[in-house]
């Protein structure tokens, strides 16, 4: 009889859950009124309550992991503010502040630091264009870095220069995937046991060379998961929280010993987030 389980069985390391301390944003004012990527059109309706109830449910799903979810306050006029990721980048209980590209967005940037400041975090102050975590991705001791649409290469060094560790920047080259959380995900970023999933063609052939060598074991995700932005998931080392519709990727990371958690974010994807866009880690 032919076994149905088609995943080989050598490759099921254990894995293991670490509770993560993360900060989010309501979509009270979620609207697309301007269009910054691809994903958004001001023309297409939104429906600022869905958001609200799909948001929710994201929410909950972090409480039921036992993670430690803080809330910033959404400022009105700010409708991308629920993309918390893009806040800024925490390491170490030093907020690295975020400094947005397009204008549109920049208040976020001081907001999240006033946040970051009333809560007990050192504040570094930019003096680059960020994007925080959108772009920045902690796995093991490395920071991985992305530029190309949205960060400026600039800020990599200031980067490393703050963290004093090996910072590596990659290039990003598919404007639908502008932010490097929306072309990578960290499965588990501890040190030594480094694993991640990625999208080849959203970026450089350097930059893949750099993916290749590091993360030989890297799960490949296809460009019809990608394209419900299904990289852009949050993982805590055994739970990987991804869009629900992100099939295929969702049976490669059983196959790897991970539990993904399928969320519906459909609203926000007319803004071009997903579940990560909405996350923030917070490492003291
Ligand atoms: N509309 C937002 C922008 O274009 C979406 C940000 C998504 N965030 C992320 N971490 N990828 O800036």
């Amino acid at each position: 009889m032919i076994h149905e389980d088609a995943e080989p069985r050598v490759q099921r390391p254990e894995r293991t859950a670490t509770a993560r301390s993360v900060l989010m944003c309501r979509p009270e004012h979620f609207t697309v009124v301007y269009r910054i990527n691809p994903w958004m059109d001001p023309q297409l309706p939104t429906d600022t309550s869905l958001a609200m109830s799909q948001w929710d449910a994201l929410y909950r799903t972090y409480l039921e992991l036992g993670f430690d979810v803080q809330l910033i306050d959404p400022i009105e006029g700010l409708p991308d503010m629920v993309y918390a990721a893009n806040g800024g980048f925490v390491i170490d209980n030093i907020a690295y502040g975020a400094s947005f590209t397009y204008p549109e967005r920049q208040p976020e940037g001081p907001a999240y630091m006033d946040w970051f400041r009333r809560n007990g975090f050192e504040v570094a102050e930019p003096e680059h264009i960020n994007e925080g975590e959108g772009d920045f991705l902690l796995v093991g001791d490395t920071i991985l870095a992305g530029t190309g649409f949205r960060s400026a290469s600039d800020s990599h060094l200031e980067l490393g220069r703050l963290y004093g560790r090996e910072v590596v920047s990659l290039t990003l080259i598919d404007p639908s995937f502008y932010h490097l959380d929306t072309a990578l995900a960290v499965l588990d970023g501890t040190p030594g046991r480094e694993h991640i999933a990625y999208l080849p063609s959203a970026f450089d052939e350097p930059s893949l060379g750099i993916l290749r060598a590091r993360y030989p074991d890297a799960i490949i995700v296809n460009d019809e998961d990608a394209s419900v932005l299904g990289l852009n998931s949050f993982s805590d080392g055994y739970n990987v929280v991804i869009a629900s519709r992100a099939l295929d990727f969702e049976r490669q990371l059983r196959g790897h010993g991970y539990n993904p958690i399928g969320v519906d974010l459909s609203e926000l994807l007319l803004g071009g987030g997903g579940v990560k866009c909405c996350t923030l880690e917070l490492r003291r």
